[in-house]
């Protein structure tokens, strides 16, 4: 039965959006359980209506599964996929003629999203994928050696969930390791504003304004840096992606440049501090329980469902935003075309309804039928290659460290996009 629209009270609005709620995280979980019981759609409306455009905010698994499946009524385009002030969207209209700084994958629908997607979607498949097990594995291992070389004590984020997936996505995409401190600093200008430890730039103390300049330049030089490596593999191909997105062609035409900038962008920049944050949740779980780590090492079979849980544990992507089109009854409100809407996967993955004790890890857990890499036309074009790198960096860690456990308080990042560890103090034993 449909009822009058909920309007979320002032706090609850505030909390939802505020990057200090996801870094502090229980309370957050709190307010998701009270939500989806009580309005589990909901409208988020700001009490200065200049800042942002309402949205609904989408807390149940079952919603946000089905929101995600139906890309027909639920649309990427033309609003923000991400929660952006109105100031922020104003400025991309202004630089770019589009809502968004950057159009890639995420930002188009069908038509055209599937042929993009197309052009790459096989190379990320486990057939192709297999192939680069060895140079990650390589990549694995200098890693820990890193680490070990570190002990007995090191923040795990700064010497292994941090630089390892980078490693990772730059060597997919050709970048010369010389040119990953340039890659890294500019993805955390575009994503890690948010968070003072994270941007590297005084970014939390800027104005809208001042912030979005910056954003804009990081793209501007991410454009720059990419169209210098696909000249490149048009000269030279390659069997990297970086060869895939510069050779590819739609309806018999190369990409526009504008776009294939974008692609770049959106491998770079989703492939990383995602994984980073899954890989770092999973340390944190296996550090609080000894015993679990010494059970693993005894046998690697355990380590998938470890994985998998890790991904829904941290869901390192908190949220992304659709835009009706047309009118649709949504958890019993009526949605109306052009309404915006938060899928928030934390909420859906963490719905008791789905996920029995959901804030527990629980590496058992089957079936596992978590939001962490979305649902439907969009769902995560990097989750075998995620799920690839966290099982080979775990077997070279279970390989090398005989003990680990917790050496201070581990630390979230302030942020409400793509969130997650920034600090994980252990203490180890080399094996
Ligand atoms: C644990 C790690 C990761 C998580 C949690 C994650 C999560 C997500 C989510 C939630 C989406 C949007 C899904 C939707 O709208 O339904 C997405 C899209 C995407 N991800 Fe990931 N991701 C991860 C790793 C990666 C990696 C390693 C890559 C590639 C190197 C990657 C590339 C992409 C791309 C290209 C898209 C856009 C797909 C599209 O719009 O068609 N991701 N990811």
């Amino acid at each position: 039965m449909m009822t009058a629209a909920v309007i979320l009270p002032p706090d609850t609005a505030r909390e939802v959006i505020d990057p200090h709620a996801y870094a502090e995280w229980n309370g957050l979980l709190d307010t998701f359980d009270r939500l989806r019981i009580e309005s589990p759609v909901a409208k988020v409306v700001p009490e200065d209506g200049e800042l942002f455009d309402p949205f609904w905010l989408v807390t149940r698994h079952e919603d946000v599964m089905r929101v995600s499946k139906d890309n027909a009524t639920f649309l990427n385009n033309p609003r923000p996929v991400v929660f952006s002030l109105r100031s922020a969207i104003e400025f991309s209209r202004k630089a770019t003629g589009s809502n968004m700084l950057v159009d890639s994958l995420v930002v188009f629908d069908a038509p055209i999203h599937p042929k993009y997607r197309r052009l790459t979607q096989d190379w990320f498949m486990p057939r192709n994928l297999a192939r680069m097990e060895e140079e990650i594995r390589g990549i694995a291992q200098r890693t820990v050696d890193r680490l070990v070389g570190a002990g007995p004590e090191a923040d795990f984020c700064k010497l292994v969930s941090a630089p390892y997936p980078l490693h990772v996505v730059m060597q997919i995409l050709g970048v010369p390791e010389g040119d990953e401190p340039r890659m890294l600093m500019l993805t955390q200008q575009m994503f890690g504003g948010q968070d003072a430890d994270l941007s590297g730039s005084g970014m939390e103390n800027m104005s809208p304004e001042q912030v979005i300049q910056l954003v804009a330049g990081a793209v501007r030089n991410f454009e720059d840096y990419f169209a210098g490596i696909a000249a490149d593999r048009r000269a030279n191909p390659t069997d990297d992606v970086a060869s895939v997105i510069a050779n590819a062609t739609v309806d018999g035409e190369p990409l526009p440049d504008r776009d294939m900038a974008g692609y770049y962008i959106i491998v770079a920049t989703a492939g990383h501090d995602t994984t980073s944050a899954s890989t770092a949740g999973a340390m944190m779980a296996l550090a609080h329980d000894p015993e679990q780590w010494a059970r693993v090492r005894a046998d690697r079979s355990l380590l998938p469902g470890i994985v998998e849980e890790a991904i829904r544990w941290t869901t390192p992507v908190q949220h992304f935003m659709r835009t009706a089109a047309e009118d649709v009854e949504l958890g019993g409100q009526q949605i109306r075309k052009g309404d915006w809407l938060m899928i928030n996967y934390v909420a859906a993955n963490h719905d008791p309804a789905q996920f029995e004790n959901p804030r527990k890890f629980d590496a058992a857990r089957s079936p596992n039928r978590h939001l962490a890499f979305g649902a439907g036309a969009h769902q995560c074009l990097g989750l075998h290659l995620a799920r690839m790198e966290m099982k080979i960096l775990f077997e070279t860690l279970l390989d090398r460290i005989e003990t680990i456990e917790l050496a201070g308080e581990p630390k979230r990042a302030t942020s409400t996009f793509v969130g997650g560890l920034k600090t994980l103090p252990v203490r180890f034993r080399a094996a």
